[in-house]
């Protein structure tokens, strides 16, 4: 027979890993969830001295687990060991928000971090190194990484708004109960913050006598300018005045997707949200870290362009837009 040839492992960073996000992640990236069925992963999971003994725990139970594609674990403290040619980081690090709080209130704790851990991705990581922010504020801390590795390119810098863009699918595929999987291309403008805007307005649905547009389809304006919005802006609260924690798996999956299909490519016919270094689409002020609406080919997302925005939802991007600028002076006082 055919003699197999197995890839060469992609060897992925996880930091925070001993936290509860890194607890759903890193069994899902061992089973080939983020990479694909046929690629072999190593592992390297990075935490804190605190969570060190935890972290290790971690580690035995992926042993345990015995997944055939994970060739190998390195669990460790030392961040340069821990970012020694990553080909894809994915950043889970820092404090997670409480009830009551907004995501930036976990700014100056955060920020620091994420400037710190790009010199060391900078100068240790893999070349063409594929980083995704999820510690929050993921975008501003996002922004922080980049300015801070300047020798890492910047398109290779975003952040998580893919839970935010799964949250309105499932959202829109419970109001007509229809399948998930039938609902397609919203997009999530802006900071991964309460003042994101969930547009639905390019949004379809497959059904049996074709694709229809989502507003058509649940035919009540009402609802999707209004609550629906605030069910989408206001979801990582509801998750945590529910759990007491803030969410875990519906992130780490979410997490995975974004990697999946930057790195694989995105379906014909289909967008995705990602928060990317922002060009200036869509009259948006170069130099943020933004959710657009993207494809992805080849490892790399181009932001889908000429989609029409009509005057409230100029308004809604242009709203979060601010926010983000308001961040990132933030983020800089912090650091000084
Ligand atoms: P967690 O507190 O359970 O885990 C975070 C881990 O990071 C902890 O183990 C902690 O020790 C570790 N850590 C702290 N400082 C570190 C450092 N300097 N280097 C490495 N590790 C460090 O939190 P979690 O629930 O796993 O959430 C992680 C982050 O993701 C939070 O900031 C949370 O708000 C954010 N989040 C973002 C999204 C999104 O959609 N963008 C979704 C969910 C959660
Ligand atoms: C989420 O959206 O669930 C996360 O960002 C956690 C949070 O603080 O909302």
């Amino acid at each position: 027979g055919l003699l197999k040839v197995e890839k060469e492992p992609v060897t992925v960073l996880v930091t925070g890993a001993a936290g509860q996000i890194g607890y759903a992640l890193a069994p899902m990236i061992a089973r080939g969830v983020m990479l694909g069925p046929d690629q072999p992963v190593i592992l390297h999971l990075l935490d804190i001295e605190p969570a060190s003994e935890s972290l290790k725990g971690v580690k035995m139970e992926l042993v345990d687990a015995a997944f055939p594609l994970l060739k190998g674990v390195v669990a460790t403290t030392d961040v340069v060991e821990a970012c020694k040619d990553v080909n894809v980081a994915v950043m889970l690090g820092g404090f997670p928000r409480k009830e009551g709080m907004e995501r930036k209130d976990v700014m100056s704790k955060n920020v620091s971090i994420y400037k710190a851990q790009a010199s060391a991705l900078e100068q240790h990581a893999a070349e063409d190194c594929k980083v995704l922010v999820v510690a929050n504020p993921a975008n501003t801390n996002a922004l922080i990484l980049k300015e801070y590795a300047p020798s890492i390119p910047e398109k290779n810098i975003t952040c998580l708004t893919r839970l935010d863009h799964n949250r309105a699918l499932g959202q829109i595929s419970e109001r007509l109960s229809v399948h998930v999987g039938d609902v397609k291309n919203v997009i999530i403008w802006g900071n991964h913050s309460s003042t994101q805007y969930p547009d639905v307005n390019h949004a379809t649905v497959t059904t049996n006598s074709g694709n229809k547009s989502v507003r058509a389809a649940v035919n009540d304006d009402n609802w999707l300018n209004n609550e629906f919005i605030s069910i989408i802006q206001q979801r990582g609260a509801a998750i945590i005045k529910a759990r007491k924690l803030s969410s875990a798996l519906s992130a780490a999956s979410a997490a995975c997707d974004h990697v999946h299909d930057w790195l694989l490519g995105t379906p014909k016919g289909t967008w995705v949200s990602m928060g990317v270094y922002c060009d200036g689409s869509y009259g948006i002020q170069p130099g943020l870290i933004y959710s657009f609406p993207v494809t992805c080919e080849n490892g790399q997302w181009k932001i889908v362009q000429g989609l029409e925005i009509d005057k409230v939802s100029r308004e809604k991007m242009e709203n979060t837009a601010q926010e983000l600028i308001e961040e990132k002076e933030l983020a800089k006082s912090c650091l000084n």
